[in-house]
């Protein structure tokens, strides 16, 4: 883990633990991992990638943190994504060495620092959906001295960036191909509209469309003589459709390390939510009780500013009876007929949706064994340029 220098921070002002406190002594709110969980979430997907004979390459982008990356990477990722540059500079300057940035750059200031990439010591992947891209990051990256490779960007039903015509991937491509400075690498094709639908077999038949569209693609470039290193996609509620499809050979997951809310409420196909049956909870929200002035509802101290409620409210964790049904800048509203909850309690919540609100957090609190094994930074927070 990175070196922290803990006399720096003050616990309650700028930390909300330190190495080797009791759980209970933590200062809410603040973002939680049991460790344990954690680690049983990324072996699993390890070992069902290699499993299926596929590379993973974790998103960064969920938890933004160089250490999480590191621990994926040992297991046996093979880099990881980001979404933005400011985010891949902020892991590449932590050592991590294989970066895909999923996304468009359009941006001459940013395809400059995109260009420089290397020069941290890390490979610089991006995606292009419109051949206009092509010399402005050839350009850039043959003034730095430096390689980009790129992968044509296809939207398979996600409706955000891509093309969707194989004439088009194949035109970039060979553009690509051709242009100094840069390699082209293969495909990104991530069918993100479809994770978080419920039933299975509503995710398969959108993941069929993709996976068609996708081998399409691959067929004619191989005509033209051009060979994809990456056919990259999937995410936590699609894996297993991408890594055995035969066509992709890069996994893109990122919520399946924490989990959240959401992702929580999607089944397998059993009819079993995945949150049972494959990854659990290994984030929290930890907050505390701080009035429950009427008989029948408690007022924690995580409101919004603590976390994204886009994907619907917390969860709370542990306790039968109670829920999260309100959430204001810095209270939450806990319903509690049965008067369970007591002033300073402190309850684990499920984030509905984990990516967010990582993001507006300083700090995860390792946990294991009722203690903070460590604290590490949340390295990328707030990196969105
Ligand atoms: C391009 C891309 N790949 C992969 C993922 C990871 O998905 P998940 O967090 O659902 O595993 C995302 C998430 O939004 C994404 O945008």
């Amino acid at each position: 883990m990175k070196d922290v220098n803990f006399d720096e921070y003050e616990v309650g002002y700028n930390i909300p633990a330190k190495p080797g406190m009791d759980e209970a002594d933590i200062q809410t709110p603040c973002l939680i991992v049991d460790m344990d969980q954690l680690e049983r979430n990324l072996d699993k997907m390890q070992a069902d990638a290699d499993a299926m004979g596929v590379r993973l390459r974790v998103h960064g982008k969920m938890h933004k943190s160089a250490d999480i990356a590191k621990m994926q990477i040992e297991r046996g990722a093979c880099g990881i994504c980001c979404q933005k540059v400011s985010e891949a500079e902020a892991f590449a300057r932590e050592g991590i060495r294989d970066i895909l940035v999923s996304n468009q750059v359009r941006d001459p200031a940013k395809i400059d620092r995109l260009a420089r990439l290397p020069k941290l010591g890390a490979r610089a992947i991006v995606c292009v959906d419109d051949i206009a891209n092509v010399a402005d990051l050839s350009e850039a990256a043959e003034r730095h001295g430096t390689e980009i490779e790129c992968l044509v960007e296809i939207d398979c039903g996600a409706g955000r960036c891509g093309v969707t015509e194989t004439a088009d991937v194949v035109e970039i491509a060979k553009a690509i191909d051709a242009a100094p400075g840069l390699k082209f690498s293969g495909i990104q094709a991530y069918q993100g509209a479809m994770q978080h639908l419920d039933e299975y077999e509503e995710r398969k038949k959108k993941i069929d469309i993709a996976v068609a569209m996708v081998k399409d693609a691959v067929e004619a470039l191989k005509a033209e003589g051009l060979e994809c290193d990456i056919i990259g996609g999937g995410g936590t509620g699609s894996y297993y459709f991408e890594g055995e499809s035969g066509v992709y050979n890069e996994l893109q997951c990122g919520s399946y390390a924490f989990m959240d809310a959401d992702y929580g409420r999607i089944l397998d196909e059993n009819g079993v939510p995945i949150s049972e049956s494959q990854f659990g909870s290994s984030l929290f929200l930890l907050t505390s009780v701080m009035s429950h002035a009427k008989p029948d509802k408690a007022v924690v101290d995580a409101g919004l500013k603590a976390q994204s409620v886009d994907s619907g409210l917390p969860k709370v964790h542990g306790i039968e009876g109670v829920e999260y049904v309100k959430c204001s800048d810095e209270h939450g509203v806990i319903a509690d007929p049965e008067g369970k909850l007591a002033i300073n309690q402190k309850i684990r919540l499920i984030p509905g949706h984990c990516d967010p609100t990582c993001n507006v957090h300083d700090w995860y609190v390792l946990v294991r064994g009722g203690k903070v094994e460590d604290v590490i930074p949340v390295t990328a927070r707030g990196l969105a340029y």
